[in-house]
């Protein structure tokens, strides 16, 4: 099933529809003040000393803007950007191919990195670390090491799973950026300068109101106001207003706290289980979903926003799940949680 909130591995989709509303400059790109506080200084640091930029790790759940900052760090440093993705890379001479023509200053993207081989990564280590290719030759007792100098280049490593990332590899990068949901005035703001692109007026409130049901996602934000737009089209409304945000986003099954079916089932999952906490692969199993996708995708945004809780012994559904679907919080967990203090 497609989730319209769903938020994809894959990038670029968006660049496959007709505007692009991807940002390209630090202006358009909204929040994560913090990240970009520091980027400016390490970009500027490097420029003075024309050094290429120290390799950057983006990690966070899916359509946060990992992909989009690593577009404009590229823009700031006049660099070019060769982009790959973990899974592409499947042999240590694809990589090494990739390193030999890369050349000074030069960015190299990798999406997904936490899915690189380990005798891939093999090769990144001596790569990153001084820019330097170990290439082995022939077997056995006559096997020789070829070292070959590669220019300075900026690796920026993203993943929406940091900690399934070697620690030696993850400690290659000189920074970590840990990507945060954008607050609801953050999205409107996204969404007011995307309407601008689609030629649509999106008026104050309806943009508050999809921002409320894009579970702290821009991907999901701009996603929802595309849909909104059509039902704007449709009915010959040069502006969005609320009143067709709601009417479209009940249209399209996104509730009022913008979740969808998949964390609608989840959550009943969770509080069909009356406080007890489940296990990740049971919730897989019931939801026929794999469990890379819940732990994600589905999960961040439900945890960082107090819908579910993370025991060592599993998932439960929080005391706000519970007064959404407008249940009491069951006995059992109270007393639980009590008893351990
Ligand atoms: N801070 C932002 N300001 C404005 N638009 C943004 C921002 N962050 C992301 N977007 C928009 O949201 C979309 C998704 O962003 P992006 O592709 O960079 O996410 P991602 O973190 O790389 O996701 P994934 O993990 O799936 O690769 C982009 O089309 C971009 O236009
Ligand atoms: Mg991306």
């Amino acid at each position: 099933m497609e989730r319209l909130v769903e938020v994809e591995q894959i990038s670029f989709e968006e660049d496959k529809s007709e505007v692009n509303l991807r940002p390209s400059s630090w202006d358009d790109y909204i929040g994560q003040e913090k990240i970009k506080k520091n980027l400016k200084v390490f970009i500027e640091a490097s420029k003075k000393r024309e050094e290429a930029l120290d390799h950057i790790l983006f990690y966070g759940p899916p359509g946060l803007g990992k992909t989009t900052l690593s577009y404009l760090i590229s823009n700031e440093m006049n660099s070019n950007i060769k982009i790959t993705a973990g899974p592409m890379i499947e042999k240590s001479g694809d990589l090494a191919a990739i390193l030999t023509n890369l050349e000074e200053g030069d960015i190299l993207f990798i999406d997904e990195i936490h899915r690189l081989s380990p005798a891939v990564e093999e090769i990144l280590y001596p790569a990153m670390e001084d820019y330097r290719l170990d290439i082995i030759i022939g077997s056995g007792p006559a096997a020789q090491t070829v070292k070959i100098d590669l220019p300075r280049f900026t690796l920026i490593g993203a993943t929406t799973r940091a900690g399934m990332l070697s620690n030696p590899l993850r400690e290659r990068f000189g920074m970590h950026f840990r990507m945060q949901f954008y607050d609801n005035e953050e999205l409107a703001k996204i969404i007011q300068k995307a309407s601008v692109k689609l030629n649509k007026i999106c008026a104050d409130d309806a943009a508050l109101e999809i921002s409320r049901r894009s579970r702290g996602t821009p991907r999901v934000a701009l996603r929802l106001l595309r849909r909104v737009r059509d039902f704007a089209e449709v009915e010959n409304e040069e502006t969005i207003i609320k009143q067709r945000c709601n009417y479209a986003l009940d249209e399209l099954g996104v509730n009022d706290s913008g979740f969808d079916e998949m964390d609608i089932n989840l959550l009943e999952l969770l509080v069909s289980n009356k406080g007890k906490p489940m296990g990740l692969s049971t919730i897989a199993a019931a939801l026929s979903e794999d469990e890379g996708t819940i732990e994600d995708a589905i999960e961040p945004y439900l945890l960082a926003n107090g819908f579910i809780e993370r025991t060592a012994r599993g998932r439960v559904a929080s005391v706000k799940t519970y007064e959404m679907f407008r249940l009491s919080y069951p006995e059992t967990e109270k007393v639980q949680k009590e008893s351990l203090f």
